[in-house]
């Protein structure tokens, strides 16, 4: 009866503070996604939701890409302002000037801005913060917490919101052991995010949507993304012969070279040296898991980094976990990795030369060196540092569901949407004016009575 009288509560509560702050029937959220090489403005719109135990209905209605990142201004911060100026600019046009000052702004910035030393990732976002908090310049609703740096957790679970609201999972009533588990592959750092079956012992997240509370767990590896990880390899040949201006890099292809300019100002060439066995033996060193009296809680992944079991979920494997296992030939006709095959697929690639690859897979040769790493690294990531068997066929690779990109941004924008809605909820539980509340009460006793009398009838009925 408790859960009836809440669900009564809620359909009185709810449908009014949702009306009192929109004026019109569509709605739109401005996010700027702060990423490591370029931020990009989204502008979603969706319809005002009836209930907050419905889905919203969202649409991305407009992007655009604004080049270079954010964090190219570290030494010079009094150029944000321009910077920021362009993108608002933009949104400013787009979101009709009617609904400017109720659409949320959202500034969210990931694993570029989480690699910069604290003081100076602090020093970027306080001017985005007193440009965007300045009234005259941003005429959207703004909060100094919706302008951040996302933690690697917000980004995992927010992907893992983006994916499951795709498959339209969210106000379906199904359970939660039916959501899907997402794998997500930056260029900074990659992301593991689903609902165990058993307990979740640390990094848990709970995520409430559409009236219900899901307890994710998620992690966030940085600096295990792909462009990270090719960095990664290069320092660990450089400690290998700190001396030497020619280094041969086992993970990028025969007949790749690049040159690059050393921590002290030497031109280094990397050349390719196509050896397989090599390049996993350095992966390998990157994921090795805790020794057994060093891991708590366990069980270990990558270090000493806790990770429950992975149950019996299926996952979506997006982002860069697409490219490698699609040009590798590593899917089978449902678009499921086969880990195995992709493996050994890897093995041949990785043996080639540039233009041997290239001759058999078609790819450009920019990419070429890195399907070998990606090749090497997804299915020991997969395997020996997730969990999952060799065999799976559990993960589902793909950049979109139902013709959508999975977005973390679209799922901050859902997650941040049902935080607004829940505390105004909250807020026109506790801060009704002295002069309304008898009134208040009075209406909201009689609607419960209803409620109450209805259910107890239609119990009576059964
Ligand atoms: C807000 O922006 C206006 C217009 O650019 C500027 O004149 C003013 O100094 C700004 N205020 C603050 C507190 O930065
Ligand atoms: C890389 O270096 C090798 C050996 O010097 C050379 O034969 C090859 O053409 C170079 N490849 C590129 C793409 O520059
Ligand atoms: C390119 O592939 C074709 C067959 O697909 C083969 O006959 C040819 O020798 C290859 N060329 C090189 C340079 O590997
Ligand atoms: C991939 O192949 C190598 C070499 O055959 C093997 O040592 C390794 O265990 C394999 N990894 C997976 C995940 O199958
Ligand atoms: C209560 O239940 C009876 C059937 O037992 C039904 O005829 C009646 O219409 C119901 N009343 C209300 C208010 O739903």
């Amino acid at each position: 009866m408790g859960t009836y009288l809440l669900l009564g509560l809620s359909m009185i509560l709810i449908p009014n503070s949702l009306a009192s702050h929109t004026t019109s029937a569509w709605n739109y959220g401005v996010m700027f996604d702060a990423g490591s090489s370029s931020s990009k403005l989204k502008i979603y719109k969706w319809p005002t939701r009836l209930s907050t135990a419905d889905a919203f209905d969202m649409d991305l209605m407009y992007t655009q890409r604004f080049k270079p990142g954010i964090s190219d201004y570290v030494y010079h911060p009094d150029d944000i302002p321009g910077y920021l100026g362009k993108i608002l600019n933009k949104a400013k046009s787009i979101v009709p000037v009617t609904l400017h000052h109720s659409t949320p702004l959202f500034m969210m910035a990931t694993a570029g801005l989480r690699v910069l030393p604290e003081s100076d990732a602090i020093a970027l976002m306080t001017s985005a913060r007193q440009y965007l908090g300045n009234a005259s310049v941003n005429p959207f609703t703004y909060s100094p917490h919706t302008v951040r740096i996302l933690s690697g957790e917000e980004e995992g679970a927010y992907g893992w919101i983006a994916a499951n609201y795709l498959r339209n999972f969210f106000g379906s009533n199904k359970p939660p052991s039916q959501a899907v588990g997402v794998l997500e592959m930056g260029g900074g750092s990659t992301q593991i995010t689903f609902v165990p079956d058993g307990p979740i012992l640390a990094n848990m997240f709970p995520v409430r949507m559409a009236g219900v509370t899901y307890y994710l767990y998620a992690h966030s590896y940085l600096y295990y993304g792909q462009t990270y990880m090719a960095y990664r390899i290069r320092r660990y040949l450089e400690e290998e012969s700190p001396l030497d201006t020619e280094l041969y890099n086992p993970c990028m292809l025969r007949g790749d070279n690049v040159s690059y300019s050393s921590d002290d100002g030497t031109t280094v060439i990397l050349r390719g040296d196509s050896n397989p066995t090599k390049c996993l033996e350095i992966l390998n060193s990157f994921l090795q898991s805790a020794e057994e009296n060093s891991c708590y809680p366990k069980p270990c992944a990558i270090g000493q980094i806790y990770q429950p079991s992975l149950g019996t979920d299926t996952f979506f494997a997006i982002s860069a976990y697409v490219y490698a296992p699609t040009t590798l030939r590593a899917l089978d006709p449902f678009g499921r990795l086969k880990i195995k095959a992709m493996n050994t697929s890897a093995h041949q690639y990785c043996r080639m030369t540039l233009a041997q690859a290239i001759n058999a897979t078609g790819t450009a040769a920019e990419y070429a060196s890195g399907y070998c790493m990606m090749g090497l690294y997804i299915p020991s990531l997969l395997t020996s540092s997730y969990g999952f068997p060799s065999s799976t066929n559990r993960i589902q690779v793909a950049d979109k569901i139902n013709g959508e990109s999975v977005d973390w941004a679209l799922g901050a924008v859902l997650y941040e949407l049902e935080q607004i809605d829940y505390y105004n909820w909250l807020e026109t539980c506790g801060e009704v004016s002295g002069g309304q509340r008898p009134v208040v009460s009075l209406v909201v006793w009689v609607l419960l009575g209803m409620v109450t009398f209805y259910i107890r009838n239609l119990t009576n009925v059964l």
